[in-house]
């Protein structure tokens, strides 16, 4: 591993893939931000460059880092360019299995066969994932949580072909970037997704019941056991959208007990994402929640 000229692609420039790029950059890897969308990356760039601008006024970061860290960071459009001659790639875009698979396949073409490629699917099978490219001992889970900057666990999840030399690779990247790796052989929903999602949608079938206001599951929760923050705020900030893909997968490997809430369902089709759309369980404005905006019983 040589910081200096490793360059470490990631490919999605959404929520999680702008915090995976800040990780790189700023730790002194040449990044590249992949997305089709040209306006995603522009907005990833700006948050990037927020993240660090923050980090310099926090006195966290050298004024001079943050520059260096901007100067690593690129973005681009074409994912075959982005890819050649990079040592790992991060897939990060939408959680659909065959949009994953296109992305890997179109990558591994132009790198090198020991390249690592690892995916951070929330949910979906790296084993399966890892059928789109020749080599799949070199497909690795790297499960990263939100908001990147701040969460320090990856796991690393190990498909049925992942190689042990795949997982200590991916592990010294995990340690050259600060984050803590714990190893998980593949099982559905790994261990934190799967308790999350469990969570989560119980919290949405109290909600639907009347049971309590959201504001008081969420404060259970935190001063209860003490949860940095309750389940629903948690959906909110994940996105519904992203929950309901993974309630579904695990409803279909797990279970009676993973069914999706009808609610989660139904703000998914009103585009009440959460905070990505200002609105989910709470409203938002100007990325600040609304005070009392909890949605409420008597109004489902
Ligand atoms: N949101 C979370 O808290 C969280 C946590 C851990 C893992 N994940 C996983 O990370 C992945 C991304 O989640 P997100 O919340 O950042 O999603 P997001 O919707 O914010 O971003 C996805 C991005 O992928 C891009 N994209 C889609 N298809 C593409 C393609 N073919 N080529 C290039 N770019 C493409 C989209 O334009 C979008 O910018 C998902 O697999 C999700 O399950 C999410």
């Amino acid at each position: 591993m040589n910081k200096q000229i490793d360059k470490v692609v990631v490919v999605g420039a959404g929520l999680m893939g702008t915090g995976i790029a800040h990780a790189f950059a700023s730790c002194g890897y040449t990044t590249v931000l992949v997305d089709s969308n040209a306006e995603a990356l522009q907005r990833a760039q700006q948050a990037v460059s927020k993240i660090l601008d923050d980090g310099v006024k926090l006195g966290k970061v050298e004024a001079v880092a943050a520059e260096a860290s901007k100067a690593r960071l690129t973005v681009l459009t074409d994912l075959t360019a982005a890819a050649q001659g990079a040592v790992l790639l991060v897939e990060t875009v939408s959680e659909n299995l065959a949009v994953k698979k296109a992305v890997i396949a179109q990558a591994a073409a132009v790198m090198a066969a020991d390249a690592i490629i690892a995916t951070n699917t929330s949910a979906l099978s790296v084993t399966e994932i890892a059928t789109a490219v020749s080599g799949p001992e070199r497909v690795v889970g790297m499960h990263f949580f939100n908001p990147v900057h701040k969460m320090k666990l990856v796991e690393l999840v190990r498909g049925l072909a992942t190689s042990d030399d795949t997982v200590a690779r991916t592990r010294a990247y995990c340690d050259a970037i600060g984050k803590t790796s714990i190893i998980v052989n593949e099982s559905p929903g790994l261990t934190t997704s799967r308790m999350s999602a469990l969570a989560g949608n119980e919290a949405m079938w109290m909600l639907q019941e009347g049971t309590a206001t959201a504001e008081d599951i969420d404060t259970a929760l935190r001063m209860g056991f003490n949860h940095p923050m309750g389940p629903l705020e948690l959906g909110d900030m994940t996105g519904w959208d992203t929950r309901l893909a993974v309630l579904k997968y695990l409803h279909s490997t797990l279970g009676e007990k993973f069914r999706p809430c009808p609610l989660i369902i139904k703000m998914v089709a009103a585009g009440r994402y959460g905070r990505k759309t200002g609105h989910g369980v709470y409203k938002y404005e100007n990325g600040q929640r609304v005070p009392g905006s909890g949605m409420k019983a008597s109004a489902l």
